[in-house]
């Protein structure tokens, strides 16, 4: 199946997004709640397109849009500027304190509006309650409703299933989630974990809970050694280059 996205053709399976055939394609679409892990939620609305299919116009979350039938998709018309720039505008009324929407408020030439908290920073993208999800912890989720609405652990106490792998705090577009390192500990969402020690290079490289988490959800044991990523990924180079060095010697 084909479809133009700006004018240009390009090959699409049905049921693909907007968002991923034109990724293929070169063309970039601005997102908030997308992720190369998750693909769109459907959240923010800042990806909206305006599409053609079938002699319908209209506007669609490009990250969510599946395809079925030969479409003009434009990713940069006045309408979805104008989208845009509404929710930036609104974004920023939530989150003055994120350097994110602070700069796409200038970028999108936004009229200057009253924030509601100087210090908030979340957008309620969810990508952290996603990346929360996928890796099975669970720990933290949206609350409350309105303008009130914020991502929380349950009655804001420390929660039994958080592992502090620290994964939402990766993935925040915004800094919003505040996680500290200091002494071999990690505090995050009101708890405190204990960090493993790499025993080659002796730096902190992960909280013990999550670690063992991550062993216990693919079924294997790397507890054997306690490397950093960094210290395990040399020494198997080095593996590979004994095993190497070894054929050419028996060659
Ligand atoms: S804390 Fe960060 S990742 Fe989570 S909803 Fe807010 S902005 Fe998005
Ligand atoms: S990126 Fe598509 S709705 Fe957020």
């Amino acid at each position: 199946m084909k479809i133009r996205i700006d004018g240009k053709e390009t090959e699409v399976d049905p049921g693909e997004t907007i968002m991923d055939a034109a990724k293929r394609a070169g063309i970039e679409i601005p997102t908030l709640c997308w992720s190369e892990a998750f693909g769109g939620q459907g959240v923010c609305r800042f990806c909206t397109v305006e599409i053609d299919a079938g002699g319908r116009r209209r506007l669609v979350a490009s990250c969510t849009y599946p395809l079925s039938e030969e479409s003009d998709v434009w990713t940069n018309t006045p309408a979805v500027r104008e989208i845009r720039r509404n929710i930036v505008t609104l974004l920023y009324r939530r989150a003055p304190n994120s350097d994110l929407m602070k700069k796409l408020f200038h970028e999108y030439d936004c009229r200057e509006i009253e924030a509601s908290d100087p210090t908030e920073s979340c957008i309620m993208c969810r990508l952290c309650v996603k990346a929360c999800e996928k890796v099975g912890a669970y720990a933290i989720s949206a609350v409350l409703r309105g303008i009130d609405k914020r991502i929380a652990t349950p009655f804001d106490e420390g929660s039994p299933d958080c592992v502090g792998c620290g994964a939402c705090a990766e993935i925040c577009p915004t800094g919003a989630i505040p996680l500290k390192e200091e002494d071999g500990r990690r505090e995050i969402w009101h708890r405190s974990f204990q960090m493993s020690r790499c025993e080659e290079c002796g730096e902190y490289y992960g909280a013990r809970p999550a670690i063992e988490h991550v062993q216990r959800r693919l079924e294997f044991d790397i507890s054997s050694e306690n490397l950093c990523p960094r210290c395990r990924r040399g020494k198997l180079a080095a593996a590979v280059n004994d095993v190497s060095l070894h054929r050419e010697e028996l060659t």
